[in-house]
């Protein structure tokens, strides 16, 4: 049986990478909603529907633990997917807060950055409550990043220009840490270190990886060698319902997951 890791486009491919790393007898089922991304300008509605449709496909797919690797999705929907899928694990992912607030501001401000709906998400607010007491946090929404990564742009040219805009009304020697709460964002962190040189940048990917390897120990569901048979391909890779065999295509996952370890 297989682990499910789903998200709108190729962000999540950064929270598998980390899985794929922590659980190394596990098979994984990515699940990429290509049909729908970006999911931060659509309807909390529609994010549920589509989300909800994926989560199917994985659970008719046999997966027996699914991650959210979608700080939108997990925003949206998580709360009803947990309820109508009680009898699996599903790990979410929300901005690294927690953390920035208790040990990477050094005295400074935190900024969380991610999409829209993740902004104005009640989540995002009840986590920022939660361990902001001295209103050291500030949020923004940066909307384009999302499309730039399905696009394959990642050149510094491009994005620093398009990140010095978008940020303007922050100064980056307020900040301490720079919290990236949308899981597409960690494939810019090389532009986001020119913006923002002496602010120390966060993601959740690890906490979720290893928070899903707690999970399965936790319900009994981890795999043994002995479960392992060579034959199995180790991810499978899925868009919207359709299995990836198309060879270009795996060859720009496996671009993006090599750019993603580089950065790391
Ligand atoms: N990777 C998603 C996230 O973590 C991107 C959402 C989108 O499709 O806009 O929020």
């Amino acid at each position: 049986m297989r682990v499910g890791v789903f998200d709108s486009g190729l962000g999540g491919l950064t929270v598998l990478n980390r899985a794929l790393d922590i659980l190394p007898e596990e098979n994984f089922l990515y699940y990429a909603d290509v049909d729908h991304v970006p999911y931060g300008e659509k309807t909390r509605e529609q994010i549920v529907d589509y989300v909800d449709s994926a989560v199917g496909y994985m659970v008719d797919e046999g997966c027996k633990a699914i991650v959210i690797a979608c700080n939108t999705a997990t925003s949206a929907g998580v709360d009803f997917l947990r309820k109508k899928y009680d009898f699996l694990p599903i790990i979410g992912i929300e901005p690294a807060v927690k953390p920035a607030v208790l040990h990477f501001s050094k005295g400074k401000r935190v900024l969380v950055i991610a999409t829209p709906i993740t902004v104005q998400g009640e989540k995002l607010k009840k986590l920022i409550e939660t361990y902001d007491k001295d209103n050291i946090v500030d949020k923004a929404a940066l909307s384009e990043l999302v499309n730039f990564a399905e696009k394959g742009i990642f050149d510094t040219d491009i994005i620093v220009p398009y990140l010095h805009d978008a940020l303007k009304d922050y100064n980056p020697e307020d900040y301490g840490v720079l919290v990236l709460g949308c899981t597409h964002f960690n494939f810019f962190k090389d532009s986001f270190r020119i913006v923002m040189p002496d602010t120390e940048i966060i993601d959740g990917s690890t906490g979720s990886a290893a928070y899903l390897k707690t999970r399965m120990e936790e319900e009994g569901l981890l795999a043994t060698k002995a479960d392992s048979s060579p034959h199995e391909e180790k991810v499978i890779y899925v868009e919207s319902g359709r299995v990836v065999t198309d060879k270009k295509e795996l060859e720009k996952i496996d671009k993006l997951c090599k750019r993603w370890r580089e950065l790391n």
